[in-house]
C-alpha cells in the first residue's frame, strides 16, 4: 500500500516510539557510491568472505541441526566458550559462562541495559560527544542525560566528580555512567590508566554502575594496551560490552556483555527473540576456534593503521589554519574541529554534493553542541579515496572561510 497522508496509528504511538522517531540506519551500499567518511562501517574488502564460508561449512557439518535451531537467550554455549577464551587472552578478563550474554550486536546489549535500568526522568551520565547509538538510546528512554566532556586523556574526571557530588547533595543517584575508554567514538581519545582507576574508585564510592563500551579494543595501532575498567573493579558495578562487528563482520550481528551473574540473568530475561542468531553464533565460534579471528585482527590492524596515517597526512596537507583534529591510537575515527566561521550545517550538504560524506558533530551530543565539529571515519574508504576526499573537504572549508 502506498504511504498515505494520514497514518491511522500515529496517535497511538508510545512515547518511546515518538522519541525514537522514524529514522533507522542507512544502507551501507548507498555509501559505497560516494567517498564516505560517514559511518563506522568496516572496510568492505576486508570482510572475510572465504573464511566465513569455510567456517559455515565446518559448523554446519559438525553441528548443523543445532546451528539451525532456536537458541538459548543467553547465547550459544560454544560461542560463549570461545569468547571467554579470547577475553582472557587479549583483555585479561577472567569470567565464566554465568557472566556472559550474547546479543544482536553491542547495540542490543546497550538497549537491554537501558531497558533494565532507565525509567523516564532518570539521570544517566555519559561522555559527550559519544556514539550516536547511545545518544538515541538514552534520549528515547526519556533519560535526563548529564554530559561529561572527553579530552586528550579521556573522560574528564573533575566534571564526573562534580556531577556525582551534586547528585548526592540533591539525593539523586545516576543509573549509570556510559563511556568508551578506547579510541572513543567519535573523538578517538583513550582514557588513561590513571583516570580509569579514578573512575572505578568514584564508581565504588558513589555506587555508580558503569557501562564500558569497548567496541574497538582489538584495533590498537599505537601505545600500550590498558586494563579494562572491568578488570580494575572488584565490586560488580561494571558491565563490559563488545562486538564482533569490527573484528569479524558487522553482518554477523553479534555482540556481548560481561557482567555480574544477576545482571546477566536480568538482561537475559528482557531478551525475547529466540536466541541471538544460533546460526551466526556457530559460524563465529568456528571462526574464533580455528585461529582465523586472531589472524584477521592482525590484518585489520595493519589495514586501518595505514588508513589512519593516510587521513592524518591528508588533513595536514589540505586543511586551513585554525582546523584541529585528534590522533587516535586505534579505532576508526578522527574528530575534527573546524575554524571559526565554518558551520557543519553548511559544510556537510556541500560536501555530499561533491560526493564526500561526512558526519556532523552535533549528532554526538545530547544537548546541542558540535556545530563546528565533524567525525571522519577512515574505515570505509580506501586510501586513494581518503586522499581525494580530504582534499575536496579542505577546499570546501577554505571556501566557507572566504565567503
Ligand atoms: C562505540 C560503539 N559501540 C557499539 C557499536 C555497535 O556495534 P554493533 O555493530 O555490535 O551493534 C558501535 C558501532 O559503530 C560503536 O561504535
Amino acid at each position: 500500500m502506498a504511504d498515505t497522508v494520514t497514518n491511522p496509528l500515529a496517535e497511538l504511538y508510545s512515547e518511546r516510539a515518538r522519541r525514537f522517531g522514524e529514522r533507522g540506519m542507512s544502507n551501507p551500499r548507498d555509501s559505497a557510491a560516494l567517498i564516505s567518511f560517514f559511518a563506522g562501517f568496516p572496510d568492505p574488502g576486508s570482510l572475510p568472505r572465504n573464511d566465513v564460508a569455510e567456517a559455515t561449512r565446518v559448523a554446519l557439518e559438525r553441528d548443523g541441526e543445532w546451528a539451525l535451531q532456536y537458541g538459548a537467550s543467553s547465547g550459544d554455549p560454544e560461542l560463549v566458550r570461545e569468547l571467554l577464551a579470547k577475553l582472557k587472552r587479549d583483555q585479561g578478563i577472567q569470567a565464566g559462562a554465568e557472566n556472559v550474554i550474547i546479543t544482536n550486536g553491542a547495540s542490543q546489549a546497550l538497549a537491554l541495559i537501558v531497558d533494565m535500568l532507565v525509567n523516564p526522568g532518570d539521570v544517566v551520565l555519559s561522555e559527550a560527544p559519544t556514539w550516536m547509538g547511545a545518544v538515541r538510546a538514552f534520549d528515547a528512554a526519556g533519560a535526563e542525560t548529564r554530559e561529561i566532556p572527553v579530552n586528550e586523556g579521556g573522560l574528564d574526571i573533575d566534571t564526573l566528580e562534580q556531577e556525582l557530588n551534586t547528585l548526592s547533595e540533591t539525593g539523586r543517584r545516576a543509573k549509570f555512567l556510559y563511556l568508551i575508554p578506547n579510541f572513543q567514538n567519535p573523538t578517538g581519545f583513550t582514557t588513561t590508566l590513571e583516570r580509569r582507576k579514578k573512575i572505578v574508585q568514584l564508581a565504588q564510592t558513589h555506587n555508580l554502575p558503569i557501562i564500558e563500551d569497548d567496541a574497538y579494543f582489538d584495533l590498537r595501532y599505537a601505545g600500550d594496551t590498558l586494563p579494562t575498567l572491568y578488570t580494575l573493579d572488584d565490586s560488580g558495578l561494571v558491565m563490559y560490552m563488545g562486538t564482533f562487528s569490527k573484528i569479524m563482520a558487522a553482518g554477523m550481528r553479534l555482540g556481548w556483555t560481561i557482567a555480574n551473574p544477576a545482571v546477566i540473568r536480568q538482561m537475559t530475561g528482557l531478551k525475547s527473540e529466540g536466541g541471538t542468531s544460533p546460526f551466526a553464533s556457530h559460524v563465529a565460534a568456528e571462526f574464533a576456534s580455528s585461529g582465523t579471528l586472531t589472524e584477521h585482527v592482525h590484518e585489520l590492524r595493519t589495514l586501518y593503521h595505514s588508513r589512519r596515517d593516510t587521513m592524518l597526512k591528508a588533513l595536514e596537507a589540505s586543511m586551513p589554519a585554525g582546523t584541529t583534529w585528534t590522533t587516535p591510537e586505534g579505532g576508526f575515527f578522527i574528530w575534527v574541529t573546524l575554524p571559526d566561521g565554518v558551520s557543519v550545517r553548511e559544510l556537510a550538504p556541500a560536501s555530499k554534493d561533491k560526493g564526500v560524506e561526512i558526519c556532523p558533530g552535533f549528532i554526538f551530543y545530547f544537548h546541542g553542541k558540535g556545530d563546528n565539529q565533524i567525525r571522519l571515519s577512515y574505515s570505509f574508504a580506501d586510501e586513494p579515496n581518503i586522499q581525494k576526499g580530504i582534499k575536496i573537504l579542505g577546499d570546501l572549508v577554505k571556501e566557507q572561510l572566504t565567503t
